[in-house]
């Protein structure tokens, strides 16, 4: 799946327009996306990054990190996904970064999500939903979701993200109504975010392959 990654990426360089500030996620595939807009980085006025792991890529390769604060609204965002299902509804944030990830997507007017062929379900919850919190509710949080969905939540002993929190990871969810869900478990106290994106999906998503397929 490496090539397909690197292939969805590729292709997302094609939205890049001069002069943009890039909305930059976080990930594997976004690695690649890093790595090919190097190549552009004259031409680009700097990127917004969700993530202190893309930061310090695109640092690295001479590519100004923008404090979203002063970038305004984005006209790009590129990131990956786990899951990726028929209306663009995602899970994120496997990598830990999803809150900042959302708030990029929020700030920008098309979001690219690269994927390689394994992120698409029908429907979304085989990959366990990480959902952010603040490290005292932890317990508070994990037994509303059992309470509301029946689901277990399993604590990603070790992992803090990078606002200094907690990630449930929630097991056993089949999820047919994103949108519903992603508003009830957002309700609960504690909770920071959610890593599912159904309130603002994806605009295009490109699956990596040869060729990409852009859906
Ligand atoms: C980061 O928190 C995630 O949302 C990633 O975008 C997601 O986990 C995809 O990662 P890969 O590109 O490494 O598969």
């Amino acid at each position: 799946m490496t090539e397909a990654k690197r292939l969805a990426a590729e292709k997302a360089i094609e939205f890049v327009e001069d002069g943009m500030i890039v909305g930059v996620g976080t990930g594997s595939t976004v690695a690649y996306f890093i790595d090919a807009l190097a190549r552009m980085r004259h031409r680009i006025e700097g990127a917004v990054s969700s993530s202190e792991q893309s930061s310090a890529r695109l640092r690295g390769h001479g590519i100004e990190v923008i404090d979203p604060n002063n970038a305004g609204r984005l006209a790009l965002y590129v990131d990956g996904a786990d899951e990726c299902d028929p209306h663009k509804c995602l899970i994120k944030g496997g990598g830990a970064a999803l809150t900042r990830e959302k708030i990029i997507a929020e700030a920008s007017d098309k979001f690219v999500c690269i994927i390689d062929p394994s992120k698409r379900v029908d429907v979304l919850g085989r990959f366990p939903l990480p959902i952010e919190v603040i490290p005292m509710a932890r317990s508070l949080v994990a037994r509303a979701i059992v309470a509301a969905t029946g689901a277990q939540p399993v604590w990603r002993e070790g992992v803090q993200t990078d606002n200094g929190n907690w990630i449930l990871d929630v097991h056993g969810l089949s999820i047919t109504e994103p949108l519903v869900l992603e508003r009830e478990l957002n309700q609960i106290p504690g909770v920071v975010s959610v890593g599912l994106f159904a309130r603002r999906p994806a605009d295009v998503v490109i699956v990596g392959g040869e060729p990409p397929v852009v859906l």
